[in-house]
């Protein structure tokens, strides 16, 4: 099918096109009712409200020119003191607001590659990072031009710190550590990483994106949180996603730094543009106000002693979740999760798949993860009214899959084979295969996604071939930005 389309011949009514927009959500991740484990930070309707009134009165305002609009300078540089204030910052700290976590990683990944050459004349930057770091950090080598230097994790999936000191050489601009990652939400050792950047004089980011707003309540609500902030010397910045456990709309987070000199590095003017002079902190150009304006509102409207609430509330989901995983033999929670991120294996490795394909059945939306393979829990305070519901539909889906089902032995069998197969065949020809991986396993109608998932997900975690594995994901994706059919 062309993927042009007309635009239609004429309008439509608003309340038309609403119903047509409505009807479309109805096969979406249902959030609201708490069935989604990522994605998606809910509250409630209120606190929903509050975000949407927020942002509706700063719709149009562009945070580009913040001399235009005072107002959204403002609540920018507010929301940013703010988080600094959370964060262990001091008068020297600065930041700024970006669009989300990727781009205050691809800020910090650009700034201590210009800082690296400007300070210390490094022209083939590298960065350290752990194997569980963010893939936005693995995007912004790939956009900035420095080296990606992969160190392990532990058996507890935090950064091994020998290593850290192994992959430092005289290029090393920057190295990264997770407070806490997002695939099994552990926390980094980050002094002893910042302590050996330091020493090194390199700089060091932490990335905060989804602890940020969460771990400096999680501390105070007396859980044990190991320093990870600016109060830990060699830190040099911090991002920190007000869209995460902010609560804020969606398309904010806060990249900070230890001081304005190196944020300057972050910055972008270019004078000689017969358009004016022209100068941006950040990637975008124009930026939405919108979701600055809800960002301050939510700060305001929850206060410390509401996001202190919000953060018990998902503490106790998370620990009543994890207590009943962790009591069906065979399951279990991975490493020591700090907060309210975890991840959940199997001791029959695809079963975790088979559970997510289960669960999707009966309504639940799970990320898969591999390597380990595992599902990922994101647990936010919305889940804390269907905790029942789920573990209900959990233990229904537990014993399902391991019935005795011909099927399923089948399956794990094709699984373990087709790997092995794969191995084995030339590289052209288990090229192509892997290829139509995602295919095979293609949904009927407008799904773009296999719908079962299980198989696909238990192949491609395994297989050595991991060029031939990305271009198969990259033809998945020009498949998901194509229009579906019908
Ligand atoms: C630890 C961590 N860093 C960075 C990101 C990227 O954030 P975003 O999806 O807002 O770009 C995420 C997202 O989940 C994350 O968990």
């Amino acid at each position: 099918m062309s993927p042009v389309r007309p635009l239609p011949e004429k309008g439509r009514s608003k309340d038309e096109l609403l119903d047509a927009m409505r009807a479309m959500k109805a096969r979406d991740a249902r959030w609201r009712e708490g069935r989604v484990f990522s994605l998606v930070y809910y509250v409630d309707d209120d606190l929903l409200e509050v975000l949407q009134a927020a942002s509706a009165l700063f719709f149009s305002e562009n945070a580009l020119n913040p001399t235009a609009f005072p107002s959204v300078r403002r609540m920018e540089t507010e929301v940013v003191a703010m988080t600094a204030g959370l964060l262990g910052g001091d008068e020297d700290t600065v930041g700024t607001l970006t669009s989300g976590g990727t781009e205050s990683l691809l800020m910090a990944v650009k700034t201590a590659r210009d800082w690296g050459r400007a300070e210390k004349g490094i022209t083939e930057p590298e960065m350290v990072l752990p194997v569980t770091a963010h893939p936005a950090f693995e995007k912004a080598a790939h956009y900035f031009g420095v080296r990606p230097v992969h160190i392990p994790v532990g058996p507890d999936f935090r950064a091994d710190v020998d290593a850290l000191q192994r992959a430092l050489t005289p290029n090393t601009v920057l190295v990264v550590g997770s407070a806490p990652s997002y695939p099994q939400g552990v926390m980094d050792p980050i002094p002893e990483m910042a302590a050996i950047a330091q020493a090194h004089g390199a700089l060091f980011h932490v990335d905060a994106c989804v602890g940020g707003f969460m771990l400096p309540f999680v501390r105070e609500l007396g859980y044990p949180v190991p320093p990870f902030d600016f109060r830990v010397p060699g830190v040099t910045s911090i991002s920190a996603d007000a869209h995460k456990y902010g609560y804020a709309a969606k398309g904010v987070s806060v990249i900070l730094y230890r001081d304005a000199g190196l944020r300057r590095y972050q910055f972008f003017a270019y004078t000689d543009w017969p358009g004016g002079i022209y100068a941006s902190p950040s990637m975008a150009g124009t930026r939405p106000a919108g979701p600055i304006a809800a960002a301050w509102a939510v700060m305001h409207y929850l206060g410390r002693a509401g996001y202190l609430r919000l953060a018990q509330q998902a503490m106790q989901t998370a620990q009543r979740l994890q207590a009943a995983f962790a009591a069906i033999p065979g399951l279990f929670v991975y490493g020591e999760p700090v907060m309210t991120v975890f991840a959940v294996g199997s001791r029959e490795p695809y079963e975790v798949y088979e559970l997510a394909d289960e669960m999707a059945r009966r309504g639940w939306h799970l990320d898969r993860q591999h390597r380990p393979p595992s599902l990922h829990f994101t647990i936010v305070p919305a889940h804390a009214r269907v905790v029942d519901a789920f573990l209900d539909d959990w233990h229904a889906a537990v014993a399902q899959v391991r019935r005795p089902s011909p099927r399923r032995t089948l399956e794990r069998g094709l699984v373990r084979f087709t790997a092995w197969l794969l191995r084995m065949l030339p590289a052209r020809v288990s090229r192509a295969l892997i290829r139509l991986a995602p295919k095979l396993f293609r949904g009927s109608g407008d799904e773009a996604l296999p719908h079962k998932a299980a198989p696909m997900y238990g192949l491609m975690g395994t297989l050595p071939q991991r060029e031939d594995v990305q271009e198969a994901v990259l033809d998945l994706l020009d498949q998901l930005f194509r229009p579906p059919e019908g």
